[in-house]
């Protein structure tokens, strides 16, 4: 396959306090140069005998493709940052306070992981999460590093080659001409595009579609609040009788002998159950409780996302 390239977004002739000379350079060698290498790795990995080739070399190229092909992306994503005003458009101003508390707070943080990054190289990236459905700024010290899944929706390129023509050593004032010069309406409409993204798919049983679960954080929560809430622990007599920790605040009971304890229960408050990761022994205990008429909910991941998530435990007895 082969990469093409993508013409510059913004006008260079319209930025504030940018030169041409600087955009040309940037774009040309820059941008240029990292599409060429790309090519010609590619190009490179399609030639190879991957049963014949060593690891070392498989490795190495590998590297230099993610390197080339990050910088290609997030150069074409630089340039099209650029050839606005620099103001925020009311709907990135209102998922900007959304996300960071306010504008200002996002801008504070912003521009100073540029000047943090000044005498160093790297990149400062607005990034939408779709995991999340929200905005994060993300450091990157090479072009490599991103965010699993995230969307970079405005990029600061702090690498030298992006100011040196006309600021020299002066990264500070690159990067408030940066900000001066930020395409919000461009960026706006990068972050409904991205904000269209769906967050990975979340576990699904269907066999148990109907059965209420809750999370285990809401269950500390719970806890924490003082609800009255009876948890119980069902996980199998095999893996209780291996294993020397509970969950604080739930008592152990056998699943298989649902019917033995279940009259130990109050119909009045609720019940949460749960096995080792969430699955059938905790989802089928909660539906004979709930046949029985108990208000019981599975606790989603168990025993083990308790734990995932450094909720207290106490020794079994
Ligand atoms: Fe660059």
């Amino acid at each position: 396959m082969r990469y093409h390239l993508t013409p510059i977004h913004c006008r260079p002739w319209l930025l504030n306090s940018l030169s041409l000379k600087l955009i040309e350079s940037h774009y040309e060698n820059n941008y240029g140069g990292a599409l060429r290498r790309l090519n010609a790795i590619t190009e490179k990995l399609e030639s190879l005998d991957f049963a014949a080739t060593p690891g070392y070399v498989i490795n190495g190229l590998k590297r230099e493709e993610l390197i080339a092909l990050n910088s290609t992306l997030l150069h074409e994503l630089y340039f099209a940052s650029l050839g606005g005003d620099g103001k925020p458009t009311d709907a990135m101003a209102g998922a900007l306070a959304r996300d960071f508390g306010s504008v200002d707070r996002w801008r504070a943080e912003f521009v100073a992981m540029g000047n943090a990054l000044a005498g160093g190289s790297g990149w400062v990236l607005l990034v939408y999460v779709p995991r999340d459905r929200r905005l994060v700024n993300q450091y990157a010290s090479e072009h490599s590093q991103a965010v699993a899944g995230g969307i970079p929706i405005l990029a600061l390129d702090m690498y030298e080659h992006a100011y040196h023509i006309d600021f020299g050593a002066n990264a500070k004032a690159y990067v408030d001409t940066f900000m001066r010069n930020v395409d919000w309406k461009a960026v706006q409409a990068r972050y409904e595009d991205a904000s269209k993204v769906e967050p990975p798919r979340p576990l699904v049983q269907p066999e148990f579609g109907d059965l209420p679960g809750v999370g285990a954080e809401e269950v500390k929560a719970m806890l924490d609040a003082g609800e009255t809430v009876q948890v119980i622990d069902a996980r199998p007599r095999h893996f209780v009788s291996r294993t020397q920790d509970i969950m604080e605040g739930a008592v152990w009971r056998d699943p298989d002998r649902v019917q033995e304890w279940a009259g130990e229960l109050s119909k009045s408050d609720p019940v949460i159950v749960f096995c080792v990761y969430g699955f059938h022994v905790g989802c089928k205990t909660a539906i004979a409780l709930r046949e029985a008429g108990f208000d019981a909910k599975f606790m989603k991941g168990g025993h083990s996302a308790w734990r995932a998530m450094g909720g207290p435990m106490k020794q079994h007895v």
